[in-house]
């Protein structure tokens, strides 16, 4: 048996960035863990986490798909993005796990998916940033930035992050093998007005 600490936030939210990575790189250090999964759409995440970081810890970014906000381009700006391969970081941009292709089909003939479904339940009961550390981890062991060993999962609502996990990956063809082993912080309120 292990007691932890978990810190709750009073809102989802960007406002809770800093706090939420030195708590994520925290326990990653404390367990000796490799790698720290981080989601950053425009690259600001990723460079606060990166300037937090040691360099026993791995970190890997991962951002929206190409064409996800506008059609055959990338949300990061490309000298943002060279300066965080400069530094090391490991940039996964692919498809997203938890929409795929069913978006396009629910948003064309509605109804929606099974796949949806998870992502909604995730989002709706444990909040944004939870479903996106589960999205981000699948999306990073699937491109082969991470082994399917424990990591710490960073995620946020819309902007920055509000929720760190510790987690043991999976595929998208074995995802319930996966499993949140320790939540080490997250918004107590999952909308921002409840
Ligand atoms: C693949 C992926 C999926 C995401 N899905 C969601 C989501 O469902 N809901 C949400 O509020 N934010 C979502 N985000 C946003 C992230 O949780 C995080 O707040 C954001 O990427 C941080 O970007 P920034 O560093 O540019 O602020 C997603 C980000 C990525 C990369």
């Amino acid at each position: 048996m292990q007691e932890k600490k978990i810190v709750y936030f009073d809102k989802p939210g960007k406002e809770n960035t800093e706090t939420t990575l030195r708590l994520a790189i925290e326990r990653a250090r404390e367990l000796g863990i490799r790698f720290l999964v981080v989601a950053s759409s425009y690259g600001e995440t990723a460079l606060k986490a990166l300037d937090m970081i040691d360099e026993k810890t791995q970190l890997v970014v991962v951002t929206y798909h190409t064409g996800f906000v506008r059609e055959g381009e990338n949300t990061m700006p490309p000298d943002l993005e060279d300066e965080l391969r400069r530094r090391g970081v490991k940039l996964v941009r692919q498809s997203h796990i938890l929409s795929g292709l069913e978006r396009s089909i629910s948003r064309k003939l509605g109804g929606v998916s099974r796949t949806e479904a998870i992502a909604e339940t995730l989002r709706s009961l444990f909040g944004h940033g939870l479903k996106v550390c589960v999205e981000i981890t699948i999306m990073a062991a699937d491109s082969g930035a991470i082994p399917i060993e424990e990591v710490v999962a960073v995620g946020g609502k819309s902007r920055g992050a509000d929720t760190a996990v510790v987690i043991r990956p999976a595929h998208m063809n074995n995802f319930f093998d996966m499993e949140i082993r320790e939540i080490i912080c997250m918004p107590r309120f999952k909308r921002s007005n409840p």
